[in-house]
Protein backbone atom coordinates (compact mmCIF):
# COMPACT_ATOMS: atom_id res chain seq x y z
CA UNK A 1 0.00 0.00 0.00
CA UNK A 2 2.33 2.28 1.18
CA UNK A 3 5.01 1.78 -1.78
CA UNK A 4 2.14 1.97 -4.43
CA UNK A 5 1.23 5.70 -2.69
CA UNK A 6 4.44 6.42 -3.09
CA UNK A 7 4.94 5.07 -6.70
CA UNK A 8 1.47 7.34 -7.18
CA UNK A 9 3.40 10.36 -5.56
CA UNK A 10 6.38 9.79 -7.93
CA UNK A 11 4.48 9.79 -11.24
CA UNK A 12 2.21 13.06 -10.57
CA UNK A 13 5.16 14.67 -9.22
CA UNK A 14 6.62 13.53 -12.26
CA UNK A 15 3.50 14.54 -14.47
CA UNK A 16 3.16 17.89 -13.01
CA UNK A 17 6.62 18.93 -14.01
CA UNK A 18 6.12 17.76 -17.24
CA UNK A 19 3.00 19.94 -17.75
CA UNK A 20 4.92 22.59 -16.59
CA UNK A 21 7.96 22.37 -18.24
CA UNK A 22 5.50 22.76 -21.79
CA UNK A 23 3.10 25.30 -20.30
CA UNK A 24 5.81 27.65 -19.96
CA UNK A 25 6.43 26.92 -23.83
CA UNK A 26 2.42 28.34 -24.33
CA UNK A 27 1.77 27.56 -27.53
CA UNK A 28 4.58 26.22 -30.42
CA UNK A 29 2.78 27.64 -33.79
CA UNK A 30 3.21 30.97 -32.49
CA UNK A 31 6.93 29.91 -31.10
CA UNK A 32 7.42 29.23 -35.11
CA UNK A 33 6.06 32.67 -35.99
CA UNK A 34 8.54 34.52 -34.15
CA UNK A 35 10.92 32.13 -35.17
CA UNK A 36 10.32 33.07 -38.97
CA UNK A 37 9.36 36.85 -38.43
CA UNK A 38 13.61 37.28 -36.57
CA UNK A 39 14.89 35.33 -39.11
CA UNK A 40 13.10 37.01 -42.07
CA UNK A 41 13.97 40.50 -40.33
CA UNK A 42 17.54 40.15 -39.91
CA UNK A 43 17.35 39.05 -43.90
CA UNK A 44 15.80 42.69 -44.70
CA UNK A 45 11.99 40.72 -45.39
CA UNK A 46 9.15 42.64 -43.15
CA UNK A 47 8.22 40.67 -40.74
CA UNK A 48 4.50 39.09 -40.97
CA UNK A 49 1.14 39.72 -39.79
CA UNK A 50 0.39 36.42 -37.68
CA UNK A 51 -3.18 35.62 -39.03
CA UNK A 52 -5.08 32.97 -37.14
CA UNK A 53 -7.81 32.41 -39.63
CA UNK A 54 -4.77 31.33 -41.75
CA UNK A 55 -3.18 29.72 -38.68
CA UNK A 56 -6.46 27.84 -38.56
CA UNK A 57 -6.46 27.12 -41.99
CA UNK A 58 -2.98 25.85 -41.68
CA UNK A 59 -4.40 23.07 -39.34
CA UNK A 60 -6.86 21.59 -41.27
CA UNK A 61 -4.41 21.48 -44.56
CA UNK A 62 -2.31 18.96 -41.77
CA UNK A 63 -5.03 16.98 -41.16
CA UNK A 64 -5.89 16.42 -45.08
CA UNK A 65 -2.69 14.48 -44.92
CA UNK A 66 -4.50 12.07 -42.44
CA UNK A 67 -1.39 11.04 -40.64
CA UNK A 68 0.09 9.94 -43.86
CA UNK A 69 3.99 11.29 -43.14
CA UNK A 70 5.19 9.13 -46.19
CA UNK A 71 3.01 11.46 -48.72
CA UNK A 72 4.78 15.00 -47.54
CA UNK A 73 7.82 14.04 -49.73
CA UNK A 74 5.40 13.86 -52.68
CA UNK A 75 4.48 16.70 -54.47
CA UNK A 76 0.64 15.06 -52.96
CA UNK A 77 -1.50 18.18 -51.39
CA UNK A 78 -4.63 18.59 -50.94
CA UNK A 79 -6.42 20.29 -53.87
CA UNK A 80 -6.58 23.86 -54.11
CA UNK A 81 -10.60 23.43 -53.93
CA UNK A 82 -10.55 22.01 -50.18
CA UNK A 83 -9.27 25.37 -49.18
CA UNK A 84 -12.96 26.63 -49.94
CA UNK A 85 -15.06 23.45 -49.71
CA UNK A 86 -13.78 21.86 -46.16
CA UNK A 87 -10.73 24.32 -44.55
CA UNK A 88 -12.58 27.48 -44.30
CA UNK A 89 -15.49 26.04 -42.85
CA UNK A 90 -14.16 24.35 -40.63
CA UNK A 91 -12.36 27.28 -39.47
CA UNK A 92 -15.39 29.65 -39.17
CA UNK A 93 -13.18 31.54 -42.13
CA UNK A 94 -15.46 33.31 -44.00
CA UNK A 95 -15.23 32.35 -47.77
CA UNK A 96 -15.21 35.42 -49.92
CA UNK A 97 -12.09 36.44 -47.20
CA UNK A 98 -10.02 33.37 -48.58
CA UNK A 99 -6.49 35.33 -50.29
CA UNK A 100 -3.71 33.50 -52.36
CA UNK A 101 -1.24 31.18 -50.74
CA UNK A 102 2.36 32.77 -51.69
CA UNK A 103 4.44 30.02 -50.22
CA UNK A 104 3.53 26.46 -48.23
CA UNK A 105 6.43 24.17 -46.19
CA UNK A 106 5.54 21.22 -44.16
CA UNK A 107 7.41 18.87 -42.58
CA UNK A 108 6.37 15.76 -40.80
CA UNK A 109 8.70 13.87 -38.10
CA UNK A 110 7.95 10.64 -36.12
CA UNK A 111 9.02 12.94 -33.09
CA UNK A 112 7.92 15.98 -31.54
CA UNK A 113 10.81 18.18 -32.14
CA UNK A 114 11.03 21.72 -30.58
CA UNK A 115 9.84 25.08 -32.71
CA UNK A 116 13.85 26.27 -33.31
CA UNK A 117 14.33 22.91 -34.74
CA UNK A 118 11.09 22.17 -36.83
CA UNK A 119 12.44 25.55 -38.22
CA UNK A 120 15.59 23.89 -39.48
CA UNK A 121 13.89 21.01 -40.65
CA UNK A 122 11.32 23.15 -43.20
CA UNK A 123 14.51 25.08 -43.63
CA UNK A 124 16.17 22.48 -46.00
CA UNK A 125 17.62 23.86 -49.28
CA UNK A 126 17.58 26.99 -51.05
CA UNK A 127 13.94 26.51 -52.22
CA UNK A 128 12.03 26.84 -48.88
CA UNK A 129 14.95 28.75 -48.25
CA UNK A 130 13.95 31.67 -50.83
CA UNK A 131 10.31 30.68 -49.94
CA UNK A 132 10.65 31.92 -46.03
CA UNK A 133 12.33 35.43 -47.27
CA UNK A 134 9.93 36.16 -50.58
CA UNK A 135 9.08 39.46 -49.83
CA UNK A 136 5.53 39.48 -51.39
CA UNK A 137 4.42 37.47 -48.04
CA UNK A 138 2.53 39.62 -45.81
CA UNK A 139 1.12 37.37 -43.57
CA UNK A 140 1.85 33.52 -42.59
CA UNK A 141 -0.20 31.14 -40.22
CA UNK A 142 1.62 28.18 -38.86
CA UNK A 143 0.40 24.52 -37.62
CA UNK A 144 1.46 21.74 -35.29
CA UNK A 145 -0.30 18.30 -35.02
CA UNK A 146 0.42 14.98 -33.92
CA UNK A 147 -2.19 12.45 -35.39
CA UNK A 148 -4.89 12.27 -32.35
CA UNK A 149 -2.14 13.71 -30.57
CA UNK A 150 0.32 11.52 -31.02
CA UNK A 151 2.88 10.67 -33.80
CA UNK A 152 3.49 11.10 -36.28
CA UNK A 153 3.97 14.98 -35.78
CA UNK A 154 2.94 17.69 -38.57
CA UNK A 155 4.26 21.58 -39.15
CA UNK A 156 2.92 23.72 -41.37
CA UNK A 157 3.58 27.11 -42.61
CA UNK A 158 1.24 28.81 -44.83
CA UNK A 159 2.01 32.41 -46.59
CA UNK A 160 -0.51 34.50 -48.01
CA UNK A 161 -0.04 38.08 -49.68
CA UNK A 162 -3.51 39.08 -48.69
CA UNK A 163 -4.18 41.77 -46.32
CA UNK A 164 -4.16 41.71 -42.73
CA UNK A 165 -7.79 42.66 -41.73
CA UNK A 166 -9.59 41.57 -44.08
CA UNK A 167 -8.42 38.21 -45.29
CA UNK A 168 -9.06 34.73 -43.37
CA UNK A 169 -11.39 36.31 -41.94
CA UNK A 170 -13.35 34.38 -38.58
CA UNK A 171 -16.81 34.71 -38.31
CA UNK A 172 -17.65 36.70 -35.24
CA UNK A 173 -13.64 36.93 -34.73
CA UNK A 174 -12.46 33.61 -33.11
CA UNK A 175 -11.98 30.20 -34.84
CA UNK A 176 -13.51 26.94 -34.65
CA UNK A 177 -12.21 24.28 -31.75
CA UNK A 178 -10.34 22.39 -34.51
CA UNK A 179 -8.04 20.09 -31.66
CA UNK A 180 -5.89 18.10 -31.63
CA UNK A 181 -3.40 20.75 -32.89
CA UNK A 182 -2.11 23.91 -32.50
CA UNK A 183 -2.56 26.97 -34.61
CA UNK A 184 -0.87 30.55 -33.84
CA UNK A 185 -2.15 34.08 -34.35
CA UNK A 186 -5.09 32.70 -31.75
CA UNK A 187 -3.54 34.30 -28.78
CA UNK A 188 -4.41 31.32 -27.23
CA UNK A 189 -2.39 28.88 -24.83
CA UNK A 190 -1.79 25.90 -26.78
CA UNK A 191 0.74 23.67 -24.09
CA UNK A 192 1.84 20.17 -23.76
CA UNK A 193 -0.97 19.42 -21.63
CA UNK A 194 -3.62 20.50 -23.29
CA UNK A 195 -3.19 19.35 -26.80
CA UNK A 196 -0.12 17.52 -27.49
CA UNK A 197 0.01 15.87 -24.31
CA UNK A 198 0.53 12.40 -25.60
CA UNK A 199 3.50 13.73 -27.44
CA UNK A 200 5.31 13.64 -23.89
CA UNK A 201 4.52 9.81 -23.36
CA UNK A 202 4.59 8.71 -27.73
CA UNK A 203 8.58 10.84 -27.09
CA UNK A 204 10.16 6.88 -27.46
CA UNK A 205 10.79 6.52 -31.52
CA UNK A 206 13.85 8.53 -31.89
CA UNK A 207 14.74 7.71 -34.97
CA UNK A 208 12.45 7.65 -38.35
CA UNK A 209 11.13 10.06 -41.25
CA UNK A 210 12.27 13.36 -41.22
CA UNK A 211 11.14 15.71 -44.60
CA UNK A 212 9.96 18.98 -45.43
CA UNK A 213 10.30 20.18 -48.93
CA UNK A 214 8.62 23.64 -49.70
CA UNK A 215 6.31 23.79 -52.96
CA UNK A 216 6.71 26.14 -55.60
CA UNK A 217 4.20 28.59 -56.12
C1 LIG B 1 17.96 32.21 -41.10
O1 LIG B 1 17.67 30.89 -41.40
C2 LIG B 1 18.57 30.29 -42.30
C3 LIG B 1 18.06 28.89 -42.61
O2 LIG B 1 17.98 28.12 -41.45
C4 LIG B 1 19.96 30.28 -41.68
O3 LIG B 1 20.89 29.73 -42.59
C5 LIG B 1 20.36 31.69 -41.31
O4 LIG B 1 21.59 31.68 -40.65
C6 LIG B 1 19.30 32.31 -40.43
N1 LIG B 1 19.65 33.70 -40.19
C7 LIG B 1 19.83 34.19 -38.98
C8 LIG B 1 20.22 35.62 -38.92
O5 LIG B 1 19.69 33.52 -37.96
C1 LIG C 1 6.42 38.46 -56.31
O1 LIG C 1 5.25 38.81 -57.05
C2 LIG C 1 5.53 39.31 -58.31
C3 LIG C 1 4.21 39.74 -58.92
O2 LIG C 1 3.18 38.83 -58.64
C4 LIG C 1 6.24 38.25 -59.15
O3 LIG C 1 6.56 38.75 -60.42
C5 LIG C 1 7.52 37.84 -58.44
O4 LIG C 1 8.14 36.78 -59.11
C6 LIG C 1 7.22 37.41 -57.02
N1 LIG C 1 8.46 37.18 -56.31
C7 LIG C 1 8.75 36.01 -55.78
C8 LIG C 1 10.06 35.94 -55.10
O5 LIG C 1 8.00 35.05 -55.82
C1 LIG D 1 -1.00 37.80 -54.53
O1 LIG D 1 -0.38 36.70 -55.15
C2 LIG D 1 -1.10 36.23 -56.26
C3 LIG D 1 -0.42 34.96 -56.70
O2 LIG D 1 0.96 35.09 -56.72
C4 LIG D 1 -1.13 37.31 -57.33
O3 LIG D 1 -1.85 36.86 -58.45
C5 LIG D 1 -1.80 38.54 -56.76
O4 LIG D 1 -1.73 39.60 -57.67
C6 LIG D 1 -1.11 38.98 -55.46
N1 LIG D 1 -1.91 40.02 -54.84
C7 LIG D 1 -1.35 41.09 -54.30
C8 LIG D 1 -2.29 42.04 -53.62
O5 LIG D 1 -0.15 41.28 -54.33
C1 LIG E 1 -6.79 47.38 -40.51
O1 LIG E 1 -5.47 47.34 -40.04
C2 LIG E 1 -4.84 48.59 -39.94
C3 LIG E 1 -3.42 48.37 -39.48
O2 LIG E 1 -2.89 47.23 -40.01
C4 LIG E 1 -5.61 49.46 -38.98
O3 LIG E 1 -5.00 50.74 -38.93
C5 LIG E 1 -7.03 49.60 -39.43
O4 LIG E 1 -7.76 50.30 -38.45
C6 LIG E 1 -7.65 48.22 -39.61
N1 LIG E 1 -8.98 48.38 -40.17
C7 LIG E 1 -10.04 47.75 -39.66
C8 LIG E 1 -11.32 47.97 -40.36
O5 LIG E 1 -9.96 47.01 -38.68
Amino acid sequence: MEISACVLAASLLLLSSFSSATDSKNNPADELVSVINSNRTSHKSPALFDNAGLGCIALQYIKAYEGQCGEVGDSKKPPDSSFIDTFAPNCGVEAPTLAPITGRLLACQSTYVSPEAAFDILIENARSLQILHDKNHTEVGVAVSGTDGGAPYFWCVLFSNGTRNSSFVLQGGVAKTVRPGCFSGNNDDCSGASSLSSALWTMVAAAGIAVAYGLGL
